[in-house]
């Protein structure tokens, strides 16, 4: 049996037992950027026929080129056999005319990040599509409530929040509006699930799950160098006592510093500037010195082949303590996510080990280090700086989640 055979059978049989009726979707993407051609490639591989609009054709044209290469490359590398490369590429067609989506049962907007111009283009969208249409957004940082309010049919409205690279990353958070219907709700997990993605449910709040829970890796990291402690020594000790694939520097590096700021500054300015998620101004002047990262050449590490390393070797204690304070910084904000019903505890455990590859999930941490440890390490934060971004959950500091 040939890989789309398969897959149309399994696929076939997971509607069924969903009650979606129709396997063989036609699927909407508006938006062809990094994430827009990732979701394409992601629906069209299940045997969806899928829609590409994009208002520039300059990057209509790109995004399909780079699809036909990306799509070669896995033949050549034997992941994809070139039958089922065909048939992808011949599921998608690239336009700039919005009117190509009026048969789409669902459609996935992945443009700039921007309400206003979202909430305009769901209103048009509307207009095209019919009233059983599903309207996903695959924004990160707005609000779906908001966006959903500009629609004249708002139950049909629903977060999907794929991550970047959307074709390798598992995981996908599932964001209900307040007026998202639970019809909606199941039929949209159904169908990214059957993507062979993995789903949770998250509260319509800034950053949702991941985004939000992961922001004390970087901020607490930098505070960390900002008072003297060299990167490398940070990222050594976050690998080698958490087991955390990435140190906080490599990874912003790798995000890119423009990006990873630019979500914490969303994050800060949402949450009504909570000194928890302020940014910091050590990344801030990268980002204005254009020190993306890797894809820049320098970011926190310098990328030049001929960059100098300097070698350090901390004192356990020293890596032990880095570590302890990034670690329960994270687990604070899995509590205090949980405490405010952002998600449940097995989704917020997924979200992170799928989401951003964390070791292991946070609560199981929580407990692997002990709830009163963890208690104790934030009180002496707080008590040592008089912070409030070091003020510990009532979830931990009452046990009432445990
Ligand atoms: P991008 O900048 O790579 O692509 C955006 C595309 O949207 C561009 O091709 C642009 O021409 C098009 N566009 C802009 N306005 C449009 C309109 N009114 N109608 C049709 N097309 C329009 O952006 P990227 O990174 O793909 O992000 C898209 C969305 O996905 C944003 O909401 C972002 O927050 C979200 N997101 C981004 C992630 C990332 O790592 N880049 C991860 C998860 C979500």
């Amino acid at each position: 049996m040939n890989n789309i055979a398969s897959i149309a059978i399994f696929f076939f049989t997971f509607a069924q037992k969903l009650n979606i009726e129709n396997w063989n979707m036609n699927i909407g993407i508006i938006g062809c950027g990094t994430m827009g051609a990732g979701i394409a490639q992601v629906a069209a591989s299940y045997g969806n026929k899928v829609v590409v609009v994009d208002t520039n054709e300059v990057a209509l044209q790109k995004a399909s080129q780079a699809l036909i290469q990306n799509i070669e490359k896995l033949v050549a590398k034997g992941k994809l056999v070139a039958e089922s490369a065909k048939v992808i590429l011949a599921n998608i067609s690239w336009t700039s005319d919005i009117s190509a989506l009026a048969n789409s049962e669902m459609v996935i907007e992945a443009i700039i990040e921007k309400l206003e111009i979202k909430q305009a283009l769901f209103l048009n969208l509307e207009s095209v599509v019919s009233s059983s249409c599903i309207l996903a957004s695959n924004t990160s940082s707005l609000s779906i409530t908001s966006i959903a309010s500009a629609c004249k049919l708002p139950e049909r409205v629903v977060g999907i929040h794929f991550f970047n690279p959307a074709v390798l990353m598992q995981l996908v958070e599932i964001v209900p509006a307040l007026q998202t219907g639970d019809k909606v709700i199941a039929q949209a997990r159904a169908i990214v699930e059957g993507w062979n993605k993995i789903t949770v449910l998250a509260k319509d709040t800034p950053g949702f799950i991941v985004n939000r829970i992961a922001r004390p890796f970087y901020s607490e990291a930098i505070r960390i160098h900002e008072e003297g402690v060299p990167i490398a020594i940070i990222d050594m000790s976050l690998k080698q006592i958490g087991g955390f694939r990435m140190g906080p520097f490599e990874l912003m590096d790798l995000i890119g510093n423009d990006v990873n700021y630019a979500v914490t500054e969303s994050v800060w300015t949402s949450f009504y500037y909570d000194q928890k998620y302020t940014p910091s101004f050590t990344q801030k002047r990268l980002v204005e010195a254009k020190w993306y990262g890797r894809k820049s050449g320098k970011g926190f590490y310098d990328y030049a082949e001929n960059a100098v390393t300097v070698e350090y070797s901390p004192t356990a204690e020293m890596q032990q303590n880095i570590f302890d304070r990034v670690i329960v910084m994270l687990i604070n904000e899995a509590v205090n996510a949980l405490f405010l019903g952002v998600a449940n505890k097995e989704d917020i455990e997924i979200a992170m080990t799928k989401g951003v590859n964390y070791p292991k999930g946070l609560l199981q941490w929580a407990h692997e280090i002990g709830l009163d440890k963890v208690v104790a390490k934030l009180n002496e934060l707080h008590l040592k700086y008089q912070e409030d971004r070091y003020r510990c959950t009532p979830g931990l500091r009452g046990n009432l989640l445990f």
